[in-house]
């Protein structure tokens, strides 16, 4: 990989919960655990994985909107964590965030156009010339007519104030955008024009994307490599390809197997792999394996230690001890 835009670097954020009582100990959430990857320039990198298994923190962190617990996030040669205040705010402009309800990123009181005429300002706080001119361009790129400028938030359909939530992204010039389920809340015949839409601004601006979704379709349809999370850990990481036609992790396997159309299994031989039980909680967090209490192909040693994230072929990771390599080849545990 050429050098990365974004890097990061054994993230943890962890939550503390309960307590307040001074006689307990203090707990904690380990909403993110030690999660590393690195996403290269132009390129869409993808987290899947079930609810509560840190997708959203992880964002939310990357984007400074929370402090992370302990790693390192470096944006090119920006270290993000280390950045606080005036420094915070210019680095801010490289990156933005599109979030799954666009009703609630936009200010209901605020007309469209105004929106994203306020994230031009703040960009370009000394350049009011063509900033009116600006906005209408940025209205056609995502779209939008341009006399839906003065039209108030609740005027749009679902899709179309996503949009508008991608024009005020688009106005800081960024070179990564955080999406984390920019198309769950929307009709399905409007997914796929949104995200039609971004590979689009994508290829124009030449925008970076880390994108984030419960939605394997999605994932497969837009993302060039893939990281799968399970309780606050990445268990699988690899180009989206070797993923899709290779899963070798058992929680990667459920996954798929949960999705008929992307299961390679339920297209040709084999046995389905269906998960039992609910993860367990990320407060109490078993010693070994975080997936061994829920695994089909769990075997006593799982539960000692915590498994490494190997590469067991170019570019491919996987946080298995049961996954071998024979002959230079990864086996998956559930063939
Ligand atoms: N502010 C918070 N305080 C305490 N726990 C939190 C907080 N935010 C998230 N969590 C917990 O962290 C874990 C990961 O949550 P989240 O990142 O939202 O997962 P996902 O986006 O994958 O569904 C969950 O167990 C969630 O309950
Ligand atoms: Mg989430």
């Amino acid at each position: 990989m050429s050098a990365p835009l974004l890097r990061v670097d054994d993230l943890r954020v962890h939550f503390p919960v309960g307590g307040g009582l001074l006689r307990r100990a203090r707990r904690f959430v380990r909403a993110v655990d030690g999660v590393s990857f690195a996403v290269a320039r132009g390129t869409t990198f993808g987290i899947v994985g079930e609810s509560g298994s840190g997708k959203t923190t992880t964002a939310l962190a990357v984007m400074r909107l929370l402090r992370p617990t302990g790693g390192r996030i470096l944006l090119g040669d920006t270290d993000l964590g280390a950045s606080e205040g005036e420094a915070l705010r210019r680095e801010r402009r490289r990156f933005q965030m599109v979030f799954q309800d666009p009703f609630a990123s936009l200010n209901p009181r605020k007309r469209a156009g105004d929106t994203v005429r306020e994230a031009l300002e703040l960009m370009t706080p000394d350049d009011p010339a063509d900033r009116e001119s600006r906005v209408a361009e940025l209205f056609a790129q995502v779209g939008l007519r341009p006399e839906q400028r003065m039209l108030f938030p609740h005027q749009f359909s679902g899709g179309q104030r996503q949009r508008i939530v991608l024009a005020r992204a688009l106005a800081a010039r960024p070179e990564l955008v955080v999406c984390d389920e920019p198309v769950s809340a929307l009709d399905v015949a409007i997914q796929a024009q949104i995200l039609n839409l971004m590979q689009r601004l994508q290829r124009e601006h030449g925008l970076t994307y880390l994108f984030i979704s419960h939605d394997l379709g999605v994932v497969r349809h837009l993302c060039t490599h893939v990281a799968v999370m399970y309780l606050g850990v990445i268990v699988e990481m690899a180009p989206r390809d070797a993923l899709f036609a290779q899963p070798l992790h058992p929680y990667t396997t459920a996954l798929w197997s949960a999705a008929p159309s992307f299961d390679p299994k339920a297209r040709g031989r084999g046995r389905r792999i269906r998960l039992q039980g609910d993860p367990p909680s990320p407060i109490d967090l078993p010693s070994g394996c975080r997936f061994a209490g829920r695994c089909p192909a769990a075997e006593p040693a799982c539960a000692q230690a915590e498994p490494p994230l190997r590469e067991v072929a170019p570019g491919h990771f996987v946080r298995c001890r049961r996954v071998e390599v024979v002959d230079g080849q990864a086996q998956p545990v559930l063939g």
